[in-house]
């Protein structure tokens, strides 16, 4: 660290809504790093920070700081175009499964690192570490190369990629400044670039289970994304994404498998393919290999048709060590719940009017499906499948929620939760469509 940085004054600067130059961000970040920046210095400019907000500059210096506080990905060995993929996190969110087989099938490779879900947002990696036997434990050289050779490849974040990013992200958890966008915008972009992206489609969930709760927010961050990711020399396309309901029927880790499985397998339209099928869209025109959104999705709807994206999956998921015959029976191979509990509606024909992805995620994380804390020990088998959507028509004694869990005493508890918060109407309801905005050209 340069012998002249004072943290004192870099705090001091931020509290006094002045702005901070390069070399100080780098400095403060390698402060962080090193250890001769304590923790609550950290949380005093963090505060600082979320109080008096960073300039575009400012996000632009710290989430390259960010990206070269650890190794970063050299990606150069990848053959053909390559996209990431990112969620900003919601409940029940399963695209990626479906998604990246899409774009391999369309002869795009897709590399990710994936880390696990906090709160009640599940993580990819904690789906598919549900799989017996599925290795995410893939070194930097072994990841390009499963990638090369079945075109898709995802790995667990390791400790090495973006270690500033743990440490603030840490103290952001526990000190109320997790909900700043330059703290998120630079979180997102700076572990992205550490693992060699150059071209991310970023789903921006809004709505009650997603951290941007308004359309306003929502489309800040999204513009914040795409501006911060061009200054970085990465290209972002954000899209908009309905997150008050949770997307498709099942939230919980081995559950979702087997929704992704059946999706891919047994295809249908809902809102869950239609999402997969517009974030693979607008990543192959990202790419500049079709023409138009449309034309992509024409292309990724034949592709499941003919039955390439099935294919694509089941051998990314084999060469990943996934169990060969998953596919056909996948609950013989996933974990399942010691008890099973279906939940009736008792009453007059009802439509739904609302089913908050914010309290079946909590649901879930009340299970044992989720971690409140990045320690905690997730259980797979546990979650929720939900057989109604804003919209649905209830009669009387349908079954509308089935509860997996450990024992009848959890299984009871969430019962109570999903009872007080799902919403009917004695009229007919509409539900939000799934794709809110892009903002591909408005950002
Ligand atoms: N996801 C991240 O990786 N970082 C944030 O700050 C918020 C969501």
């Amino acid at each position: 660290m340069d012998k002249d940085f004072s943290v004192i004054n870099f705090i001091n600067i931020k509290k006094s809504g002045k702005n901070h130059s390069r070399e100080e961000i780098e400095c403060f970040i390698s402060g962080v790093c090193n250890g001769s920046i304590k923790d609550y210095q950290i949380s005093a400019w963090l505060m600082a920070a979320y109080i008096k907000d960073l300039s575009l500059d400012e996000t632009t210096w710290l989430t390259m700081a960010i990206a070269n506080s650890g190794d970063v990905l050299d990606l150069s060995h990848i053959e053909g175009p390559v996209i990431d993929k990112h969620s900003t996190g919601g409940v029940g969110d399963k695209t990626t499964l479906i998604a990246l087989p899409m774009l391999a099938a369309c002869g795009v490779k897709v590399i990710k690192m994936s880390g696990g879900g906090l709160g009640i947002t599940g993580g990819t990696s904690d789906k598919l570490a549900s799989i017996p036997g599925f290795n995410l434990s893939l070194s930097s050289e072994e990841l390009v190369s499963m990638v090369n050779k079945v075109g898709i490849g995802i790995a667990g974040l390791n400790k090495n990629i973006a270690p500033a990013d743990k440490i603030l992200y840490a103290i952001r958890d526990t000190t109320g400044t997790v909900d700043s966008l330059p703290l998120i915008t630079a979180s997102i972009l700076g572990k992205k670039i550490a693992t060699g992206a150059k071209h991310i489609v970023i789903d921006v969930k809004c709505g009650s289970g997603a951290f941007m709760k308004d359309m306003e927010s929502a489309k800040k961050l999204a513009a914040m994304l795409k501006k911060v990711g061009g200054k970085c020399g990465v290209t972002v396309l954000p899209i908009i994404t309905d997150m008050n309901q949770i997307l498709g029927e099942s939230a919980g880790n081995a559950l979702e498998i087997v929704e992704a499985i059946v999706s891919l397998t047994d295809i249908k339209k809902s809102r869950l393919m239609d999402l997969s099928i517009m974030l693979a869209a607008n990543s192959l025109y990202l790419l500049k290999l079709t023409e138009s959104v449309e034309e992509g999705a024409r292309l990724v709807e034949e592709k499941l048709k003919n039955g390439e994206v099935l294919e694509k999956a089941k051998r990314w998921l084999c060469a990943q060590g996934a169990p060969e015959h998953l596919f056909e029976k996948p609950y013989n191979y996933l974990e399942n719940s010691t008890h099973l509990e279906c939940v009736k509606y008792n009453g007059p024909d009802v439509w739904v009017s609302e089913l908050p992805a914010e309290s079946i995620g909590e649901a879930v994380l009340g299970l044992g499906g989720g971690r409140k804390h990045k320690d905690d020990v997730i259980d797979y088998s546990v979650g929720i499948r939900s057989f109604i959507e804003v919209g649905t028509k209830v009669t009387n004694g349908m079954v509308i929620f089935q509860i997996h869990s450990k024992n009848k005493d959890d299984a009871d508890r969430v019962k109570n939760i999903l009872l007080k918060n799902v919403k009917f109407a004695s009229h007919e309801t509409v539900q939000m469509p799934v794709l809110l905005d892009d903002v591909l050209f408005s950002a």
